[in-house]
């Protein structure tokens, strides 16, 4: 898969792409990240690439000329791959849109600064927007190497895991398992005896639990799309019941003293 990212500072998504599994990813050519700096498109003395808006009111606007010229350029005219502008007002990115995006072999990435884009950029140039969530940061290279990380775990063989992105938080629709490593023990904090056990069907059955239980705590939003089993709705009901007697007021067991 192949991201052209375009930016003003280029230079700053770098270090992220030479460690770990995005550099093995690039190793093993799975992934190619082609970095361009916009200003080197910019025709004038100054290579500007802002300037204040029309209408007034504060802040700056990338200007339209380089960064069309920009993606033009890399991509053609016009550009045969989706091209992408990272911006808050844009569909909020979650698994499923990178899973959505980990279909397409080649994606362009556009990365805000200032106050925003010129609206032409929008309306002619990009054909989708995403946001990583709703705050605003300084620019969109944060973003855009959150949308590359998260999309390269997608693509196979890019983990070294054979089960690959399968058991993830939100892959099976629910938050991930508690994990634990070596040593068993530390502090006094053991780690679940199921673990240990070596009986793989009881884990498995654990793990379940324990992933549906922390999502039925932390965000319960995600049952509603979730792939439940009967048994799942059955813990489920057994929770509910459970909160439900838990919260009800205590009777009072001793006559009043007005009486
Ligand atoms: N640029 C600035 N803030 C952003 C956000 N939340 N998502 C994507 N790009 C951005």
């Amino acid at each position: 898969m192949r991201f052209d990212v375009f930016s003003l500072f280029p230079s700053v998504l770098q270090a992220y792409l030479e460690i770990s599994i995005l550099q093995r990813a690039i190793e093993r050519e799975l992934l190619e990240v082609h970095l361009h700096d916009i200003r080197a498109w910019t025709t004038d003395r100054h290579h500007i690439t802002d300037e204040p808006p029309y209408g007034g009111g504060g802040g700056m606007v990338m200007k339209v000329e380089p960064v069309f010229a920009a993606v033009e350029d890399v991509l053609g005219a016009p550009p045969q791959s989706p091209v992408i502008l990272l911006t808050p007002q844009g569909r909020t990115f979650t698994q499923k849109v990178a899973y959505e995006l980990a279909e397409y072999p080649r994606l362009a990435l556009v990365c805000g600064r200032y106050e925003g884009f010129d609206e032409r950029i929008r309306q002619h140039l990009a054909t989708d927007e995403i946001s990583i969530g709703d705050y605003v940061l300084t620019g969109g290279e944060l973003p855009a190497l959150i949308l590359i990380d998260a999309v390269t775990r997608l693509i196979p063989g890019a983990l070294g895991d054979p089960t690959g992105a399968s058991d993830d938080s939100f892959a099976s629709g629910l938050l991930e398992y508690p994990q634990y490593t070596r040593p068993a023990e530390f502090r006094g904090w053991t780690v679940p005896e199921v673990l240990l056990s070596g009986n793989h069907a009881e884990i498995a059955r654990w793990r379940r639990e324990q992933a549906l239980r922390r999502t039925w705590e932390r965000r319960p939003d995600l049952l509603n799309t979730a792939d439940l089993t009967d048994r799942d709705r059955k813990l489920l009901d057994r929770w509910e019941a459970e909160r439900a007697a838990a919260s009800r007021p205590e009777p009072d067991p001793s006559p009043s003293a007005s009486e």
